[in-house]
């Protein structure tokens, strides 16, 4: 396994979910891509889960009908394009990472229940042509702080996620909720490359991205076999998407362990 490159993001939900996977471009994703020579070994970070609206800029300004979606996730690979290699794994393409989907349902306004999911490992082991999971019993609503930590070193293959409730920081606090994969997640033999389970269940319908106002991740730590990596030195990607009205996110990094990300309409 040699994970090359790291991706903290915010992609549409169609990046993951919705789009057919040969449709995700770099355009459909934001946030920070880390890149390293050496193995990246593991990456957590938090984040406040927003509280989603339709936009009220763009083309699709104050359209009711429909669903307006996107994912939050951290990992280790997954990021197609940018000129970076984002194998998580010596030989097939691969990925390891865990996030969210957040929906908002237009046509009655009000937020659907997030699905929270990870994905990774050979294909072999998790099953063929089946894809990202759910964390069984995950529940996490908008003003959650939700904290998610995979790591990938030598046979430790690992994606948690955990839930602090409606609180502002994770220090001297245990989560409400825990989980882990209840499928394993593989080893270092190499990663298959895993499709998204949404993918195949959703109709292939693009979807508007959701107004989630902003995002904030928090204490992002990347380590790679030699040491820590510095999120500080990540390359920043946005969301474009001229169908929507143009440049749909404004990222920025926050001193070194924080990742700033706003929706716009620019
Ligand atoms: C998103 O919602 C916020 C808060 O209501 C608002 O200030 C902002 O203009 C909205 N952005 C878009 C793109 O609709």
């Amino acid at each position: 396994m040699k994970p090359t490159t790291l991706l903290l993001s915010l992609p549409l939900t169609s990046a993951s979910a919705i789009l057919p996977r040969q449709s995700a471009s770099p355009s459909i994703q934001a946030g920070a891509l880390f890149t390293s020579s050496d193995q990246i070994t593991s990456i957590t970070g938090t984040f406040k889960v927003p509280h989603l609206s339709i936009p009220i800029a763009g083309p699709h300004a104050n359209r009711k009908s429909g669903i307006y979606a996107f994912s939050i996730w951290i990992g280790i690979g997954g990021a197609p394009g940018y000129g970076v290699t984002t194998t998580c794994s010596g030989s097939a393409p691969g990925v390891l990472r865990a996030g969210i989907d957040l929906f908002y349902n237009g046509f009655d306004d009000r937020t659907m229940v997030p699905f929270a999911w990870y994905e990774g490992g050979p294909r072999s082991e998790i099953g063929p042509g089946t894809g990202a999971f759910g964390y069984a019993g995950f529940n996490v609503e908008s003003g959650d702080l939700v904290r998610i930590t995979v790591t990938a070193e030598g046979s430790s293959v690992d994606a948690v996620m955990e839930n602090f409730g409606p609180v502002e920081a994770t220090s001297g606090r245990t989560p409400v909720q825990r989980e882990r994969p209840t499928y394993g997640l593989g080893n270092n033999v190499g990663m298959g490359q895993i499709e998204d389970h949404m993918t195949e269940t959703e109709p292939s319908y693009p979807v508007v991205l959701s107004n989630f106002t902003q995002v904030d991740f928090k204490d992002l730590t990347v380590k790679t076999r030699s040491g820590n990596g510095n999120v500080a030195g990540a390359k920043i990607v946005n969301i474009v998407l001229p169908d929507q009205g143009g440049k749909l996110t404004d990222c920025a990094a926050v001193g070194t362990d924080g990742l700033t990300c706003r929706r716009t309409v620019e």
